[in-house]
């Protein structure tokens, strides 16, 4: 057993000696959220970045980021790197970014080209992963063209799945089927033409923060009146209810009285859009870091991409529809909502790092959760606590 995949299987230990106290299936009014460790380790980053960043389909990059066939980036996720690639006939694919022959990170920024050819020693991948060229293989001016013994050095793909315009991938290989995962959220977006949507903006903000902070405080809306007073003039506390659950799905809503400039008061709607859907705002997790937000006329896409115990970083991605995304007798009603996104994610911001401060007195244990907002956090750390638990010695 190497050094680190025993002090690995130390923090699993200790994290899973401390949520045996019941926390996870007694009644929310006795339970507890994740222990401190979740939000503060080191070992206990490293162990959820090869368990649920690993065991689960994370989101790791954007559809429209991929125009021409043979467009490819590199993204780093669960520790890994990996390389997206668009291949010949259209798909969008996930490899591990490393040659077959001595190791080397193949792609290291985005770009296009026919093949994926590694710097060291030439050889050459189709956009397929295939392994179709080692020049000099057998010694100088004897290359291995040769498909059946090239075929054993193949790049290693890693599962792949496009929804809308963002990419999920699974490192282990070991998810249930992503339609699977997805079906709660799916069941709530019918009536919505999300072929209408264009990218419009994205926004980026760096946080003091263990990634789950965000996230958790991302789907509940039991922080309104006291962190976004404004917010609540648009739908008051009486009129939010709790965040539901669904295996991997995480979800609130709201309905209002009112469209508001920043939702859904000044830009062009879904077409069509049915009736029980014009006045509704809904928002979304999938487990682990993907969030997203839907109103009558926009999208909002919120990712938490881990990068260490108290670092994380959110990506904000606007869509509006149609020329709402682009057209300048729109560009006013944009800056509106981009500006509203940004005050509102600075305010949550500022909680979200009081909260990991928190997490630094050894007084507080996860937490006491109301019975009525917080059933939800307590299924969000019973997902954490899953893949931790389900991870083994080696893994
Ligand atoms: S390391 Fe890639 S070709 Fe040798
Ligand atoms: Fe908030």
């Amino acid at each position: 057993m190497t050094r680190l995949a025993s002090r690995l299987l130390q923090v699993r230990s200790d994290f899973l000696a401390q949520v045996d106290d019941g926390r996870l299936e007694c009644p929310v009014e006795e339970a507890a959220g994740l222990p401190n460790l979740c939000y503060t380790s080191p070992d206990f980053y490293a162990l959820e970045q090869q368990s649920v960043f690993r065991d689960n389909w994370v989101f790791a990059g954007f559809v429209h980021e991929f125009d021409n066939t043979g467009d490819m980036r590199p993204v780093e996720l669960g520790g890994q790197p990996l390389v997206l690639v668009l291949d010949e006939a259209g798909r969008i694919r996930a490899f591990h970014n490393v040659c077959r022959h001595r190791g080397a990170r193949l792609v290291e920024a985005a770009r296009n080209g026919r093949k994926i050819v590694c710097p060291n020693h030439s050889w050459s991948y189709s956009l397929g992963g295939r392994l179709i060229a080692r020049p000099h293989f057998h010694g100088g001016e004897r290359h291995d063209v040769n498909q059946a013994e090239c075929h054993r050095a193949d790049l290693v793909e890693v599962r792949c799945e496009t929804w809308h315009d963002w990419i999920f991938v699974n490192i282990s290989g070991t998810a249930e089927a992503f339609a699977h995962c997805i079906e709660p959220i799916e069941r709530v977006l019918e009536g919505y033409d999300f072929g209408s949507l264009r990218y419009a903006e994205s926004l980026e903000f760096d946080l003091d923060a263990n990634w789950k902070l965000a996230i958790e405080n991302f789907i509940e809306p039991y922080h309104v009146f006291s962190c976004h007073p404004w917010l609540n003039d648009f739908v008051g506390m009486d009129e939010r209810r709790a965040p539901g659950f669904d295996g991997k799905v995480l979800s609130c809503g709201y309905r209002f009285q009112k469209a508001d400039p920043a939702r859904g008061g000044q830009l062009p709607w879904f077409p069509n859009l049915p009736v029980d859907k014009r006045d509704r705002g809904d928002w979304f997790v999938l487990f682990p870091n993907f969030g997203f937000e839907i109103f009558p006329d926009q999208v909002d896409v919120f990712v938490v991409t881990p990068l260490g115990p108290d670092k994380s970083r959110e990506i904000i991605v606007l869509y509006f529809i149609g020329e709402g995304a682009d057209a300048k007798n729109y560009a006013a009603a944009r800056q509106h909502v981009i500006r509203n996104w940004n005050e509102l994610n600075r305010e949550d911001l500022g909680i979200i790092e009081r909260m990991q401060a928190g997490r630094r007195s050894e007084s507080f244990d996860g937490g006491v959760l109301s019975p009525y907002w917080d059933p939800v956090q307590q299924h969000f750390a019973r997902l954490v606590a899953g893949d931790i638990a389900a991870a083994v010695e080696g893994s």
